[in-house]
């Protein structure tokens, strides 16, 4: 194995590409793989706001413009959010949807 076997490690490391759109505008970053939309827009100057810690409220919804197949599918309670907050089904909740490989591009309602 080669002395600068972790830079090379490092290099090919997998990473995944989130855009956020928001009224402060477009904002790009990097992250690992199978992270939440919410976690990974952290790294941003105006993250995606939350309003929770389980779920329920919808401050997170966003909308996809690309990458929805990138995105882990919506499971049962984030169905049930969106609907008891009045929000439509295709909208997704950053603090659920994980971003598993390659880039998504997605509306934010609400940031920071
Ligand atoms: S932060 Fe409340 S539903 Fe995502």
């Amino acid at each position: 194995m080669p002395l600068d076997g972790g830079a090379e490690a490092a290099a090919v490391a997998p990473k995944v590409t989130l855009t956020v759109v928001s009224p402060k505008g477009e904002q790009t970053t990097e992250s690992v793989p199978e992270s939440t939309l919410l976690a990974i827009s952290g790294r941003m100057k105006s993250p995606i706001a939350s309003g929770c810690s389980d779920s329920s409220c919808g401050t997170c919804r966003v909308e996809v413009l690309d990458g929805a197949d990138n995105l882990t599918g919506q499971d049962a309670r984030e169905r049930a959010t969106l609907k008891e907050n009045g929000f439509p089904a295709t909208l997704r909740l950053a603090c659920r949807a994980e971003l598993v490989g390659g880039s998504a591009k997605v509306k934010a309602f609400e940031v920071v």
